[in-house]
């Protein structure tokens, strides 16, 4: 009998079934509370939803552009200008994507070749590495570590060391996911001169552009001096209007860096989401009081979670934004195995987090062993249920 072959392509090995899947399936087999996946389990706002029932009722199913609805593209745009000063043409230099993650695979598989390297701070959102070892190119990680200021941080020096005449991009998150990182200017600034010294392009995920707490301040990367013309941004509507199933996300660059972007993603779906998109593009220009309120509601619902986790012995990070925060396990557990950790926590306590080390480049992965993440996401009286059985398990 022949044996069969393995179907994983090279590129993929290594990579193993996603930890989300492991810990959603966790959480439905117990019961526990899932604050593993960082989706919402509350609705965005009604006009956004109402727009894309009024578009699917009126027949508006069908292929959207390539490159997305004008409605949207405008509204990108006009979003860009209104929030960020940052000016893109609507037709050549915005790119409608399914979600932000088809933004990230088109940058790059659009831009890497063989070999190239590509700079990421880890702990790193899991879609980068995978694009990148399909894209046959390579990560140069950067450690982001808690600094005795109480917020993450890296160093410079680790940074420059990265830099090889092989490295053609710098992968940047802020606000970061696991982290809640958000990077300041001077620490943009780093990143900057080293892309402009090296003549990098810097692809910026800034899906959670909007969800900014305290006196952070997320500033795009492109905003900064010589930095609009090498950077890709991208974003989507997930995040920012409680739609993370709807995929719509976008690419913003000037048009020759986009359009590597374009070359790809015209082969994943080339389009898709039409009822949805022009509904993003209703998301987009409500006033500010909105984009504050989602801020300060998911600040609440941290600094519900923030005490619990104390009290159950844990050591958290506050973050600066996105839906997440991060916990020292070590103290309470000195065995500090997050992954132990987090197999046992919704048999023993009902809730279920997503261990560390899964996060960081396999050749890092003892720097996240015992980091455990929280989503916060989560209706306020989901976020009492979790804090209580924290602290009762405590
Ligand atoms: C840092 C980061 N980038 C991208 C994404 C994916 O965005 P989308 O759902 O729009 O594809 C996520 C989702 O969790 C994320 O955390």
């Amino acid at each position: 009998m022949v044996t069969p072959r393995e179907p994983l392509a090279h590129r993929l090995q290594g990579f193993g079934a996603s930890i989300f899947a492991e810990m959603t399936a966790l959480a439905v087999s117990t019961g526990a509370i899932n604050l593993g996946q960082g989706f919402p389990d509350y609705d965005g706002p009604r006009d956004v939803l109402d727009e894309a029932i009024r578009n699917v009722a009126e027949g508006n199913n069908q292929y959207p552009p390539g490159i997305g609805v004008p409605a949207l593209r405008e509204a990108i745009a006009h979003h860009q200008k209104r929030f960020w000063n940052l000016s893109y043409d609507p037709d050549s230099e915005v790119l409608v994507t399914m979600g932000a993650t088809e933004a990230l695979a088109g940058a790059l598989l659009g831009i890497l070749n063989t070999n190239d390297e590509v700079v990421v701070f880890e702990p790193l959102f899991d879609t980068y590495a995978g694009c990148v070892a399909l894209a046959g190119a390579h990560l140069s990680p950067v450690t982001l570590q808690p600094q005795s200021d109480g917020r993450y941080g890296f160093d410079a020096d680790q940074l420059r060391n990265v830099i090889t005449p092989n490295t053609r991009m710098i992968l940047l998150n802020s606000p970061h996911n696991p982290t809640g990182m958000v990077f300041t200017r001077d620490e943009l600034q780093l990143v900057a001169d080293i892309a402009i010294e090296h003549n990098l392009i810097v692809v910026s995920d800034e899906v959670y552009e909007h969800l900014t707490f305290d006196s952070a301040v997320h500033i795009p990367i492109a905003t900064l001096p010589g930095m609009y013309e090498r950077t890709i941004t991208i974003s989507s509507g997930g995040k920012s209007f409680n739609t993370t199933g709807w995929k719509i996300g976008w690419a913003c660059a000037p048009a020759a860096l986009l359009n590597a972007t374009r070359m790809a993603k015209q082969l994943f779906t080339f389009a898709g989401g039409t009822p949805f998109q022009s509904a993003i593009a209703v998301g987009l220009q409500l006033p500010d009081a909105y984009f504050e309120q989602l801020a300060a509601d998911l600040q609440r619902k941290r600094d519900m979670l923030l005490p619990a986790l104390r009290d159950a012995g844990l050591q958290p990070i506050t973050p600066e934004g996105t839906y997440f925060i991060t916990a020292d396990i070590r103290e309470r557990f000195p065995h500090g195995d997050s992954m132990q950790f987090c197999r046992a926590l919704p048999a023993q306590c009902g809730v279920v987090a997503i261990p560390g080390g899964v996060l960081y480049d396999p050749r890092h992965s003892e720097e996240g062993k015992h980091i455990v993440r929280f989503a916060f996401c989560k209706q306020d009286d989901t976020i009492k249920e979790a804090s209580q059985r924290l602290r009762s398990w405590a």
